[in-house]
């Protein structure tokens, strides 16, 4: 809670510098996410407020930016390279994988904060397909039955 509230002070610090400056808007949103991790609505709704932009723009720009996400996201971002490469050596294999042994479809995260999982396109470590990345460490020449060992990996980390 007071973590929350401090989160909030800080947004009304960075809201006060760009009072009225709606062409910062993009700028704006990307320092809120730093400070949430995330844009919950009723960030957004500050930003719009403050910045004097309607809501349905800054809701426009949240969903149209890959960058910002509206929901949280775990302390490990897993991220399944999709791209061509890593495809045709079993990428969709190691997805589901991880959607089983997570139990959250792609974007979702699981139910302790931990991890989010997603996907992305060639993240240009090709020669080391398949990869998945975690927190942008790359892995490389995965398969489906690495996935329980790498977790578990992870896991033990964030108890330390
Ligand atoms: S296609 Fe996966 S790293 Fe290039």
């Amino acid at each position: 809670m007071q973590e929350e509230k401090e989160k909030y002070r800080r947004l009304a610090a960075l809201l006060e510098k760009y009072h009225g400056k709606a062409g910062e808007l993009i700028n704006v949103l990307h320092k809120a996410q730093l400070i949430f991790g995330y844009l919950p609505q009723k960030v957004q709704i500050c930003v719009a407020d403050a910045l004097g932009v309607p809501i349905s723009e800054v809701y426009g720009v949240v969903t149209f930016y890959s960058l910002f996400n509206t929901e949280p996201r775990g302390k490990y971002r897993i991220s399944v390279c999709l791209g061509t490469a890593c495809y045709v050596k079993g990428a969709g294999s190691i997805m589901e994988a991880l959607k089983e042994n997570l139990k959250v479809d792609e974007g979702g995260t699981t139910k302790d904060g931990l991890f989010t999982l997603e996907s992305a396109r060639c993240v240009g470590a090709c020669g080391l397909a398949p990869v998945v990345t975690i927190n942008g460490n790359v892995h490389g020449r995965m398969t489906a039955d690495d996935i329980p060992e790498l977790l578990e990996r992870y896991r033990k980390e964030a108890k330390e």
